[in-house]
């Protein structure tokens, strides 16, 4: 049994840590009893402009929901990451690139960032962007992209980052819906030795969108090809733009509830939607999640892999970790350019103490065999982090005794884009690790386990995991929806946020987070809505009909397979296939690409016409045997045919 596996808290980690056993259940305590009293000392880890005499304001009543952390505080984000900084490490790396070629990195210091994100709050607001606009950036992993967030968050403006490998379908779907009238990008991105059109890709997206009122676009040069496309009057370019620029740029008082950034994703149904996050809470938790999970000490080399365009950029690439005056490396490529060392190359360069990854890339290096960490030591690396998925115990393992030479505790981080920060992990001086769980909730975090009727598990159990109260870092609102947002999160279990995941709960009061209950994939950590996948896929004028369900990807977690009827008339064929798989990745992004695409003559069916995706799972799980009741199904025969002609892999 992988659960009966425990790795006790090392006297070397516990010695350094921030917080040990005794002290963890003591915050622990505290945290949930008296909610108001915790926050409100911890709250002070931030630099406010108007200190707040408020801390904890919610309710999760499903008729009345009110989340509402340091209400009449005032602060700027971009203060807290930069401003207070200067004059004790004003001369200290607040980032350091590492270019997509291994030749190209700098070091960025926290004056210097300063001075660039001054420069560019000025810019901004000298383009008519004001406090409260929507401005979307599609940017690849430069140190600008962290110069236009804060920029952003210093003029007060709402910035929605958008992940640089979605496609122009996808940039206007979330242009139009966030009413963007702002763009920042760059002319291409550089991954993996090749060049990613973004700035092409924006003038695709608002050519064919004619409900995208945008009027400026902001270009950064990244690679210099001046064969991009350009429109005058509406493209602008950074570089000349920075040059007239002044240094000095008051920030703008920010109350702590006024939004600090949107960010979409997916999910069970319908477009993605525009998860909210303030300033505030959210700041004091990324930050004092930072510190407190990764144990970060004056002085670490802190390196996470995660792409801006995700909430793990946000929280743990930039906001957490400025605010706590880190050191934060920025890596532009991928981690097997130009060779799968290259993840362990970069720890030797940079001499990096922190390590936090998805599982994906564990075990694609896993897959590659040791061999992949040969020439280097890694010797500087203490801890090590994951996210994103739930990590099999394998690849837990061979992270531990591979990637930290077997000694450095892991932290098993499960949070979602949601929940803006951390909600359960190890802290690494207090929580003895199980390989496979996230262990124990965060300060304040209050997880449960509920039946499919709501009512509470007790003890060892197995349910739907949700929470019992907010945190500060919790979302507030879906942009545009308020609705949605209560339906989707507090309607299923009244007075509980639901999450979306299962968990089962050990008898040590572990939880150890089984993946979605919801129609939601988690594909190489990212997270995509099977009806996204599958509205995409109705709009071929060839398909009929399409379901998409996950199935298990030694890799990538879960894979993505797609049952598609087709229209009458049409013949299925290999082709047609691979015309399906471009047209998502037109649609969506290559992170969508269906893995298997399966010819369905008819889907399963109850008889007031739901498709049954149980059956589907099991089907492309190749578990036949497990298919359950099917007796409800309008035509039961449907199912041997799927069976008889299923795809192998
Ligand atoms: O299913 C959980 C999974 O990722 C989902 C959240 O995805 P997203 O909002 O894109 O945020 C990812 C980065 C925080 C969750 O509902 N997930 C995330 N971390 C873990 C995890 N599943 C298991 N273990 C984790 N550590």
């Amino acid at each position: 049994m992988t659960d009966k596996q425990v790795y006790p808290v090392s006297p070397a980690v516990a010695e350094r840590a921030l917080v040990n056993k005794t002290q963890y259940e003591e915050m622990y305590r505290q945290s949930v009893e008296n909610p108001d009293a915790f926050w409100g000392e911890h709250g002070k880890r931030l630099d406010w402009i108007k200190p707040f005499t408020k801390v904890k304001n919610s309710s999760y009543d499903y008729n009345n929901l009110s989340i509402k952390w340091f209400e009449d505080g005032e602060l700027n984000a971009s203060v807290n990451c930069l401003d207070r900084h200067l004059e004790t490490r004003g001369d200290q790396t607040a980032l350091i690139f590492e270019g997509d070629d291994p030749s190209v990195s700098r070091n960025v210091s926290y004056r210097e960032l300063y001075e660039e994100t001054c420069k560019f709050a000025n810019v901004l607001k000298s383009q008519g962007i004001k406090k409260g606009d929507v401005v979307t950036i599609y940017m690849p992993m430069i140190v600008e992209t962290a110069v236009a967030m804060l920029a952003c968050a210093r003029i007060g403006a709402i910035h929605s980052v958008v992940f640089g490998g979605f496609s122009p379908e996808a940039v206007a779907a979330r242009v139009v819906n966030g009413k963007s009238r702002f763009v920042i990008t760059a002319d291409e991105g550089l991954r993996g030795g090749r060049a990613i059109p973004l700035k092409k890709n924006v003038d695709a997206a608002l050519k064919h969108e004619p409900n995208a009122k945008v009027e400026k676009v902001i270009v950064v040069s990244r690679t210099g090809n001046d064969q991009v496309p350009w429109t005058e009057g509406r493209d602008l370019r950074y570089e000349d733009l920075m040059k007239e620029a002044s240094v000095d740029c008051p920030a703008e008082p920010m109350n702590a509830e006024d939004p600090l950034f949107m960010l979409y994703t997916s999910g069970s149904t319908g477009a993605p939607k525009g998860v909210l996050h303030t300033t505030g809470g959210y700041l004091v938790y990324a930050s004092m999640t930072h510190e407190y999970v990764f144990d970060y000490h004056d002085g670490d080399v802190y390196w996470c892999t995660a792409d801006f365009g995700w909430v793990t950029g946000h929280s743990y690439i930039l906001y957490g970790p400025l605010a706590n005056g880190a050191t934060s490396l920025l890596f532009e490529g991928v981690p097997n350019y130009p060779d799968s060392s290259r993840m362990g190359q970069v720890v030797d360069k940079h001499k990096v103490n922190i390590l936090y990854t998805a599982p994906t890339a564990i075990r694609a290096l896993m897959a590659q065999g040791e061999s992949c960490m040969d020439g280097t030591t890694r010797d500087s690396l203490r801890l090590l982090g994951s996210v994103g998925e739930p990590i099999n115990p394998e690849a837990w393992e061979w992270y531990h005794r591979v990637i930290g030479n077997g000694k450095c505790p892991i932290v098993d981080t499960w949070w979602q884009t949601e929940t803006g920060g951390i909600l359960i992990s190890p802290l690494p001086g207090a929580v003895d690790l199980k390989p496979g769980s996230a262990t124990r909730p965060f300060f304040g975090v209050q997880p449960a386990l509920v039946d499919n009727e709501g009512n509470l598990l007790e003890g060892e159990a197995e349910g739907n995991l949700v929470i019992l109260d907010s945190w500060p870092g919790q979302m507030r609102t879906i942009y545009g929806d308020h609705d949605r947002f209560v339906q989707t999160y507090f309607s299923t279990y009244k007075g509980m946020y639901f999450t979306g995941d299962g968990a089962r709960r050990d008898a040590d009061g572990y939880y150890w987070i089984t993946g979605r209950v919801d129609d939601v994939l988690n594909v190489s950590g990212h997270r995509l809505g099977t009806a996204e996948v599958e509205s995409a896929l109705v709009a071929h004028d060839k398909v009929a009909e399409a379901a998409v369900v996950g199935y298990p990807h030694e890799i990538k977690g879960q894979g993505i397979y797609v049952y598609v009827t087709l229209v009458q008339g049409e013949e299925p064929s290999d082709e047609l296939k691979k015309e399906l798989v471009q047209w998502v990745r037109k649609e969506i992004g290559p992170i969508a690409s269906p893995d298997v695409i399966q010819w369905a003559p008819g889907l399963p069916k109850t008889r007031s016409g739901k498709i049954m995706r149980r059956i589907l799972r099991k089907i492309a799980a190749n578990e036949h045997d497990q298919l359950g009741d099917t007796s409800t199904l309008a035509d039961p025969s449907v199912v041997d045919e799927l069976i008889s002609s299923r795809e192998f892999r």
